[in-house]
């Protein structure tokens, strides 16, 4: 007999969470270094279109497939005046942005952006500033964006050449409020107070609207989760998701606490779907709230913020390595664990910023996370599995024991395939795993993608673009409904099945 480490993984395509909602594929553009101008945007690049467009960030961006993009910001969002962002570009003024401390040109804009988001098939999701802008400003970025035209602000985005509505449908409700270092950061009964009286202006103009309110920025906020309950109460009924923020450290440099972060990512969902439940009995409500987690991802290397009033400065470029890839594939497969409650996600953010691509004017650059998005992006479809995990465990300073194996799947009944998402958390072991179907089970595993390498550190720069990069092994057929493979240490692997 073997002493390898062995874990089973029990799978029903009757056992479901629910469907998976395609928009937690999403990702966040913010006016904030490098990630608009030189990332999205950067006229006389190579590069780039007649349009200043980056084709080659746009075609990165494709194979991604973020269902949604919010934008514009983030901080930058509680001092923006849209106003100057639309409009002939010569007459869009330079200002100090006070968020990031650089100069906005405001040569790329709310019609530039949908424009863009149509060209990847992204839902746009716009924020409006209830830090520096009032209601009436937000009210009139509705009115600009769906309003047909006959009125002041549609006819105004007609004559900047969008004659048809933009049709913008996801709307967050400012940005990070709780925060003491936001531009107009408010307590939490006045941040309601406002967000409530903005949408109801905002929703005179379209009552289509999806409307997202302002949570916590983080679990680690001396507010949390009270803002979440003050701001839910208030706004119950005018809601449709609440965000929720929060970006994974390893500053530590605990890598066995780093790789099992996935309990910690569950159990923020797990307060706040609490709080959802008990706002919504509060009210004798049949009205759903439910979660968007507009900014995730891992962020601790690069910390710097101030742009020296500079356009497009070097800000927060994280490079990403392996262990970062297991942490944000962790964090995918926990969106798809709680798709019952999570139906909107923003990895933030998309280029040079936080991103899974990094620019140089030459080209670009895939880091390691940028594997984990795609492949959830492409796999994760119809309805989540709830999977029965056995498997060794380890110790971790920060969790107590967690298991080596962390485990999502999804199943589309429509075209009768399906994923199963797998993490070794192990540094050092190799786990021999069983995936077991009960009831229907597929014919073959049609395929195999995986990341994984020795060193958690591995990451991938110019220089050495394919350090962490995902392979292909071949598949094979599902026998007794059953089908075994070695996952090793420090590894990510979707098994595709027909
Ligand atoms: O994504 C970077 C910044 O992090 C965002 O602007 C802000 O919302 C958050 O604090």
């Amino acid at each position: 007999m073997s002493d390898r480490p062995t874990a089973r993984v029990s799978l029903d395509t009757e056992r479901t969470v629910g469907p998976i909602s395609p928009l937690v594929f999403g990702g966040f553009a913010e006016h904030m270094g490098r990630c608009i101008y030189q990332g999205i945007y950067e006229p006389g690049s190579p590069q780039a279109d007649a349009r200043g467009i980056r084709r080659d960030v746009l075609a990165a961006l494709r194979e991604l497939n973020p269902r949604t993009l919010r934008y514009p910001g983030g901080n930058f969002l509680s001092g923006y005046r849209w106003l100057d962002g639309v409009g002939p570009r010569a007459q869009r003024p330079r200002r100090r942005e006070l968020a990031w401390k650089s100069i906005e040109t405001n040569q790329f804009g709310t019609d530039e952006f949908i424009d863009y988001c149509r060209e990847l098939g992204s839902a746009p999701m716009l924020g409006v500033n209830l830090g520096t802008g009032d209601i009436a400003g937000a009210a009139a970025l509705v009115e600009y964006c769906n309003a047909p035209q006959g009125s002041a602000y549609a006819d105004m985005r007609a004559a900047n050449g969008h004659p048809q509505p933009h049709d913008v449908r996801y709307w967050c409700l400012g940005n990070e409020m709780d925060g003491p270092w936001q531009i107009g950061h408010l307590d939490a009964q006045r941040y309601a107070e406002k967000a409530r009286e903005a949408a109801k202006m905002m929703r005179w103009h379209d009552p289509e609207l999806k409307l997202i309110l302002c949570g916590s920025s983080g679990t680690t906020m001396p507010s949390y989760p009270e803002w979440d309950r003050v701001a839910l109460e208030h706004c119950w009924d005018v809601a449709d998701y609440l965000s929720l923020h929060y970006y994974a450290s390893n500053a530590d440099d605990d890598t066995p606490s780093f790789l099992a972060m996935s309990a910690q990512f569950e159990s923020h969902i797990d307060t706040l779907a609490g709080l959802l439940r008990y706002v919504k009995a509060k009210h004798r409500s049949a009205h759903d709230v439910y979660l968007s987690w507009d900014e995730w991802n891992v962020w601790y290397k690069d910390r710097q913020m101030d742009g020296g009033w500079q356009e497009a400065p070097h800000l927060i470029e994280e490079v990403y390595n392996l262990e970062d890839a297991l942490v944000v594939a962790q964090w995918m497969s926990v969106f798809l664990r709680r798709c019952d409650v999570l139906k909107i996600a923003c990895l933030a953010q998309v280029v040079n910023v936080i991103a899974p691509i990094l620019t140089t004017s030459a080209g670009l650059l895939k880091q390691s996370i940028f594997y984990p998005f795609a492949l959830f992006s492409a796999h994760a479809a119809g309805s989540s599995l709830l999977p029965h995990v056995v498997a060794p465990q380890y110790e971790t300073k920060r969790y107590g024991p967690m298991p080596l194996l962390d485990v999502s799947a999804s199943h589309d009944e429509a075209i009768g395939q399906g994923a199963v998402f797998l993490v070794n958390r192990s540094q050092t072991e190799a786990l021999e795993t069983e995936v077991r179907w009960q009831g229907a089970a597929p014919a073959q595993v049609t395929g195999i993608t995986q990341l994984s390498g020795a060193d958690p550190k591995a990451a991938n720069s110019f220089a050495r673009p394919d350090v962490v990069a995902p392979r292909e092994l071949a598949g094979g057929p599902v026998q007794a409904g059953s089908f075994t493979l070695s996952l090793p240490p420090l590894s990510f692997t979707v098994l595709r099945t027909r």
